[in-house]
């Protein structure tokens, strides 16, 4: 079958290529035909070797990437009770397994949530990834349906994949939004729901932030780099209050890929064991936040996104044969939203 497949460790190109096909699947497991997926910035660093000891220790190439996308059930093996064949679902899977740049793929069920009607292929295909992270970093910093209603959020980088769905997402139910981000995306994210809006440089300079909880989505300027000095952080501790902090920006595929697994590990550890210190001392919880593989957050997704008032992600489309010429570019393109990538349309 085609798939779209980095094929060595260090700064490979993407291609595309012919791979046995997707395996029959085993009980936890379905197999699913993709008809279209999403860019996320995870996939054009793996294309530079970055984590590869973590994500793919055994050095298993080809490994296709992709780590989104909608597609049609074609197989379910005997334990899976929740999807059947002929359904349409949602996809999420992890940057340890081969991706969803493929005409079929199996995954554990758990990775896969039923669409119903009013939920498109286009919206369906570019939330599956960034919307799991950003619902796991929504409840990390203490906001779900029941606990968002008043409360005041800031997201910084709120103009992604991540960001505009996690804006909407909060703002749906019932948080205070104020949303950090280039100025020439404020007025889209006014209109997916923030009461607020700032760029990064009005943000950095505030004495204390107009906040109970911040979220951190904003890529840093050099690729794969974390803040080790964090001014919202540092912000945040002079505010009164419940006070949360949860960050997607976190050291660790950064400090394997330098320092080998183990040591990039127990440095991992040590780091984030000295951030939630520090900043547990100022009355702060601070929490990283790890894209996990979770059929709840999946549903939560498919649900929201499925009513009338919640709005479409997607800023720019592609079709499967430009993926190549994408991720050749050195820099990604600095584009709001998600890019969709149709990859084999029925
Ligand atoms: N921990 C995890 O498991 C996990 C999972 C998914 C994603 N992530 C990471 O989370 C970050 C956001 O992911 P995403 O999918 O939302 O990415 P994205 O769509 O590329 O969005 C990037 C965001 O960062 C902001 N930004 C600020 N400075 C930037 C710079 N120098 N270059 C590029 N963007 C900059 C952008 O805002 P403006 O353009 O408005 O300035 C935008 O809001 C990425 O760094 C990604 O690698 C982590």
């Amino acid at each position: 079958m085609l798939a779209y497949a980095i094929t060595h460790r260090a700064r490979s190109r993407l291609i595309a290529l012919q791979v046995p096909p997707a395996p029959t699947p085993a009980p936890t497991e379905v197999r699913v035909a993709m008809t279209a997926s999403s860019i996320n910035p995870i996939d054009r660093l793996l294309a530079t070797g970055y984590g590869a000891v973590l994500v793919n220790p055994r050095g298993r190439f080809p490994r296709i990437l992709g780590r989104d996308g909608v597609g049609t059930v074609m197989a379910t093996g005997s334990a899976v009770s929740h999807l059947r064949v002929g359904q349409r679902v949602m996809l999420a899977v992890s940057p340890r397994r081969d991706g969803t740049y493929a005409e079929q793929v199996t995954i554990p069920g758990a990775c896969a949530c039923a669409l119903g009607e009013t939920m498109t292929d286009d919206a369906a295909a570019v939330v599956g990834y960034a919307g799991s992270t950003a619902v796991q970093a929504l409840r990390a910093a203490d906001l779900d349906p029941v606990r968002a209603r008043g409360r005041r959020l800031l997201i910084h980088g709120a103009s992604g994949g991540l960001g505009t769905i996690a804006v909407q997402m909060a703002a749906g139910w019932g948080a205070q939004v104020t949303a950090v981000c280039s100025t020439r995306n404020h007025a889209w994210l006014k209109e997916l729901g923030a009461s607020r809006t700032m760029d990064y440089e009005e943000a950095r300079g505030l004495q204390t932030l107009p906040a109970d909880s911040v979220i951190d989505f904003a890529t840093p300027a050099s690729e794969g780099g974390d803040r080790r000095h964090d001014p919202l952080l540092a912000a945040l501790q002079r505010t009164d209050g419940r006070r949360v902090y949860a960050t997607v920006i976190t050291p660790t595929l950064g400090l394997v890929t330098r320092h080998g697994l183990l040591p990039g590990l127990l440095r991992a550890g040590a780091d984030l064991a000295w951030r939630k210190a520090s900043a547990s001392l100022n009355g702060v919880r601070y929490r990283q936040v790890l894209f996990r593989e979770e059929s709840e957050a999946l549903a939560r997704l498919v649900d929201f996104f499925s009513k009338a008032q919640a709005q479409s992600v997607v800023q720019r489309v592609l079709a499967a044969p430009a993926l190549p010429t994408e991720f050749s570019e050195s820099t990604a393109p600095r584009i709001p939203g998600k890019t969709l990538v149709h990859l084999f349309p029925r």
